[in-house]
Formats: C-alpha cells, structure tokens, sequence
C-alpha cells in the first residue's frame, strides 16, 4: 500500500527568464515523474495567464497577483499527492517566497528551480520572437531587459541550461526531488 498521498505531493517552480528552458525541462520533468508513477500537473505561463489570469497584466502587483494564484492552486494539487511543475517567471522574490510559505506552513513540500540561463543566451534562442520584437521596439516589460528579474537568492537548485540539454536538467531535478527512487 502506498503511503498517504500528500506525502509524494510536491510544487516545483522553474523561475528564470523568458526562453530560458523553463518550459522545456518542465516537459521533460513531467514525462521523467510519469513514467515513475507520480500524478503529474504542469501549470505553464501562457496558459495560465489564458485560463486564470486573463484579467492580469504585466505590472509588478499583477505579476505578483498571478504567482499568487497559481501558487494557491498548486498548494490544492500538491495536498493531493500530485506533483506540480510551474515553468512560470515570476520574477519578483516576495512573490515567490509568499507561494513558498504557504506550502510550508501547510506542511507541504515545495521546491524551487532557478533555471538560471544567461539573458544572452536566452535572447539568442528566442523561440517566441519576443527578444527581437523587444529590440526593434515592438514589445516593453521584458523581463530580464526592460522589466526587473530579482534573482533567487537561495533556490532549492540552481541550473545554466547552456551546459546541458532539458533531459539531463530534467533529470537532476528529479534525482534533487527523489533521490532517484521510483514511486
Ligand atoms: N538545457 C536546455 N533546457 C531547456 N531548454 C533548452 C536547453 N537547451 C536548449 N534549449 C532550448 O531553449 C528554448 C527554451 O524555450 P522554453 O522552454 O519555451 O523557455 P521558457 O519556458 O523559459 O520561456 C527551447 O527552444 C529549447 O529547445
Ligand atoms: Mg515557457
């Protein structure tokens, strides 16, 4: 018999700069933690901002509200045994710390990802175009450029992507999370 379910639930957030992986090893985190048996949940940025946040914009108290409801959602998740991958921005540190002690204060397990990948490297990858929009003055708020990213002080794992692919990022995450032993 498995133990009580919350025990394997766990919120994992990848904050970093645009293009810097987050989704990308998310995705392969997620296939990794299927594979072992683990309920899986990943709550992306684009999509969340569609089917949560559509009302929010990009200012610093918006950004916040959103980290704030994604974070009580996977608080919900996570408390049922689901593990949570949140490839999410949210740049802004009391945002993130907000999230993280309401897990903790709920006696859940919560873990953060910087996926710390330079800016140049992400604004050469750029797979959204949204570098180049930037630069030829089409888009403002870019975080990392024109838009503040508070780096993660003390993140449960910091990782540059431009040494290693998503699936070995992926991979150190889940050996951080669970040692490596299946469900
Ligand atoms: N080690 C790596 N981890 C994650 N993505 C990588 C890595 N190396 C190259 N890439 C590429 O970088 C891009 C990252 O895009 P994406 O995952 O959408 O970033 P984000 O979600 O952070 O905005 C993708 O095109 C991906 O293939
Ligand atoms: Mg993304």
């Amino acid at each position: 018999m498995s133990s009580h379910p919350s025990a394997s639930g766990v919120t994992v957030w990848l904050t970093g700069l645009p293009s810097a992986g987050k989704s990308t090893i998310a995705g392969a985190l997620a296939g990794l933690l299927r594979r072992d048996g683990r309920e899986v949940e990943v709550l992306d940025g684009d999509e969340v901002r569609a089917h949560l946040s559509p009302d929010l914009g990009f200012a610093k108290e918006d950004r916040n509200e959103n980290v704030r409801r994604i974070g009580w959602l996977a608080e919900r998740l996570a408390a049922h045994g689901v593990a949570v991958l949140i490839p999410v921005i949210a740049p802004y540190a009391d945002g993130r710390d907000l999230v993280r002690r309401r897990h903790t204060d709920r006696g859940l397990r919560y873990f953060e990802v910087h996926v710390d990948t330079p800016v140049e490297v992400c604004a050469a990858r750029d797979p959204k175009g949204l570098y180049a929009r930037q630069a030829r003055g089409e888009l403002r708020g870019l975080t990392g450029v024109d838009d503040p990213y508070e780096i993660p002080t003390n993140p449960d794992l910091r990782m540059d992507t431009s040494r290693r692919c998503a699936q070995d990022c992926a991979r150190d995450i889940q050996a951080a999370l669970f040692g490596g032993t299946p469900r």
